[in-house]
């Protein structure tokens, strides 16, 4: 993997000793693990937001942006893409997983290019918005969740389909696709504090998504990548407001795990509803907690900065602090897992396909 290449040799050791803890396996992995983890997808379309935004936002009126440097400065030889992170996202590492090519912004596509990529996968994700349509629309233009699922239809309707002969040729070929998601952690951001009850917002919040978790499964999705939302209180521009200073937000950890819990129960249930289709939920709550505070037998992080961002690096800790073009940037971005006070660096992103795909702590297929 090309991430890797500039690491320091004790980060390599550390990642070595994180491949030792492969959990040993007494019974015959399932048909659906052995898809998911050792197999292969036609084709990885994805829907989310800045965690995996390859750069979405840089077409639309927003200042929700990541396409300056020092934002990709280890991608590819120093490319600002408009990825939130000094490099490779999650979505990235899991199509090289797959031996696919890293998945392209759909806004960055001409009509030519989507006939020819909608065969390997378009990225819809786009940062700053969430789930509920209203979510980050006061920071500028994003697309929603329910506006992802169109532009990807529109996809298959536009540019797939006359890549076809038959429509079971098409529905064959996205049976044997993979449809990843991590989205819903700006609802939180931008709406929770209006809810007195975590336990509401989290029903309506589930209730929205699965909705389009049905439409995609319509459109002809059968196997779904569900990440979950990650541990905000946990992130640098949260801690920087806590008591004590630093510790974690575990008020929004809560009610995130309250969301949490209610999307792998009900990924249960929608699995038995519907026919022939797999989900593989992604705890990337629980991966980012222990990467923050690593147990004692994990040796993943211990030598990272795990809550201070790289950019800025003059960081005091505030909610609405950002990564400019003009901060001052820390001069080794492999020793923290942060990136910017809202997003992980390429290394943190990397230990998360080794968790899910090597170690597979983190991923697990959803069973009835
Ligand atoms: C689309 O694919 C064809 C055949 O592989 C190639 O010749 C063409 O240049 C591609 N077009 C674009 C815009 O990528
Ligand atoms: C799933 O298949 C069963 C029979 O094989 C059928 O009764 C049921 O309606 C199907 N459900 C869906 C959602 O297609
Ligand atoms: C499920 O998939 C199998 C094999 O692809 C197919 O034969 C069967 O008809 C499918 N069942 C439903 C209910 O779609
Ligand atoms: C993390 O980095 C920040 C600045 O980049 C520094 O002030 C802080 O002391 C570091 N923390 C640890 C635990 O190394």
């Amino acid at each position: 993997m090309g991430g890797t290449c500039s690491l320091k040799p004790y980060l390599l050791l550390l990642l070595l000793s994180f491949l030792n803890v492969t959990t040993i396996y007494s019974t015959k992995p399932s048909k659906e693990e052995a898809v998911f983890f050792d197999g292969k997808f036609r084709a990885l379309y994805v829907i989310g937001d800045s965690l995996v935004d390859p750069g979405n936002n840089n077409h639309l009126l927003t200042w929700i942006k990541a396409n300056f440097p020092p934002y990709g400065s280890d991608f590819e030889g120093g490319k600002a893409t408009g990825r939130f992170s000094n490099g490779k996202t999650i979505a990235d590492y899991i199509a090289i997983h797959y031996g696919l090519p890293l998945v392209p912004a759909y806004l960055g596509l001409s009509e030519e290019q989507k006939n020819n990529v909608s065969l390997t996968g378009i990225n819809y994700a786009s940062a700053s918005c969430g789930i509920f349509y209203l979510t980050g629309k006061l920071l500028g233009q994003c697309l929603s969740l329910s506006v992802q699922v169109n532009l990807l239809e529109e996809t298959i309707e536009k540019n797939l389909k006359n890549k076809f002969k038959t429509q079971s040729e098409l529905n064959q070929h996205l049976a044997e696709s993979l449809f990843m998601t991590a989205i819903g952690v700006n609802d939180y951001v931008f709406f929770y504090y209006k809810f007195i009850s975590a336990n509401y917002f989290a029903n309506k919040l589930l209730h929205r998504f699965l909705k389009q978790i049905e439409r995609l499964h319509e459109l002809g999705a059968r196997n779904f990548f569900i990440n979950n939302i990650k541990p905000l209180g946990c992130y640098p521009n949260m801690i920087a407001t806590t008591e004590p200073r630093g510790s974690c937000n575990e008020h929004a950890n809560r009610a995130i795990g309250i969301f949490n819990n209610k999307l792998r129960e009900s990924l249960s249930g929608l699995k038995k509803k519907f026919n022939n289709t797999s989900f593989l939920y992604s705890d990337y709550f629980n991966f980012m907690l222990e990467l923050r505070e690593p147990s004692s037998n994990q040796v993943r992080s211990k030598q990272l900065n795990t809550t201070s961002p790289c950019c800025p690096k003059d960081y005091h800790g505030s909610l609405t602090s950002s990564c400019k073009r003009s901060s001052i940037v820390c001069k080794e971005p492999n020793n923290y897992i942060f990136f910017d006070p809202r997003h992980p660096t390429q290394i943190a992103n990397f230990m998360y396909s080794i968790a899910c795909f090597k170690e597979r702590s983190i991923c697990h297929v959803v069973k009835t």
